[in-house]
């Protein structure tokens, strides 16, 4: 038996990536899935597969995330564990970086995930269940050239711990992932920076293996632990799953 059965789960990002994999491992420890993300076609695929019920949404747009959220709610009737996946990264020069970059990576980073929790709230709290969100480790270390997404990151963290102290007394656990470097459109998308200073962002290579990253499976694991049974005396807490690269 999984260790998810029984359970209903909403996974956003889930059209790729570390979402994707941590839908199919939902899926696998017999929860019952809704998956959300901006790509409706790749999401299709995945509902498909998995046996989900589907729900796009765009996380930039003011509210969008919310209305999301109760829309899968209703349609499921409950709600036991909320992953929060989605993402975006943009990478820029401090200097030059435009005011509505700024706000966009924030909106989708971490307004959007904050809009995505308090939807879902209510059902949460019926279901005394768990909330898992994505940060980084972008939030606990500067990274050149990544400002508002480390920003958002490290909000998304602070976001964290404040709900899991404001609902601990309620039996909802609420924690969040920093994923390394991983194997992801995110990771293959970031196209080189024109001036950019040569090991400036911090990419240690005396790491064996960081370079090339993770696969998501690596880290879909994590994630499963945080949403079940054995982490139930685990909230308000981060988890690097950075193949070392916080260590040295
Ligand atoms: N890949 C890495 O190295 C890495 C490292 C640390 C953290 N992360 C985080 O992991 C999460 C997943 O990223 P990934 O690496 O799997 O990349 P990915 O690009 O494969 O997945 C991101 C998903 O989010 C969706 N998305 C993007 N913008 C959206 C929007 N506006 N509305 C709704 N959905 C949107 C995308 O369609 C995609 O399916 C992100 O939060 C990312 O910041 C990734």
């Amino acid at each position: 038996m999984g260790t998810l059965e029984g359970k209903t789960a909403l996974v956003t990002g889930a059209a790729s990536g570390i979402g994707r994999a941590v839908a199919a491992r939902f899926a696998t420890e017999g929860a019952r899935l809704l998956v959300a993300d901006r790509n409706a076609e790749g999401l299709a695929l995945v509902a498909s597969g998995l046996g989900a019920r589907a729900f796009a949404y765009d996380a930039a747009i003011p509210g969008d995330a919310a209305r999301m959220a109760a829309a899968a709610v209703a349609t499921a009737g409950r709600l036991d564990i909320l992953v929060n996946v989605a993402g975006a990264y943009h990478r820029a020069h401090f200097a030059l970086l435009a005011t509505a970059d700024w706000e966009r990576i924030l909106r989708v980073n971490l307004t959007a995930v904050a809009e995505t929790c308090q939807a879902a709230l209510p059902a949460l709290l019926a279901a005394r269940g768990v909330i898992v969100n994505t940060a980084s480790t972008a939030a606990v270390a500067g990274i050149a050239y990544a400002a508002p997404y480390a920003a958002a990151k490290a909000g998304v963290v602070a976001l964290t711990r404040t709900l899991a102290a404001e609902f601990a007394h309620e039996g909802l656990r609420v924690n969040a992932v920093a994923p390394g470097r991983v194997r992801t459109a995110i990771a293959a998308g970031l196209a080189p920076l024109a001036d950019a200073r040569e090991g400036l962002a911090r990419h240690p290579a005396k790491l064996a293996g960081f370079a090339e990253g993770a696969e998501p499976e690596a880290v879909a694991g994590v994630y499963a632990w945080l949403a079940g049974p054995d982490a139930s005396y685990v909230t308000g807490q981060l988890v690097l799953a950075d193949g070392g690269w916080s260590a040295g």
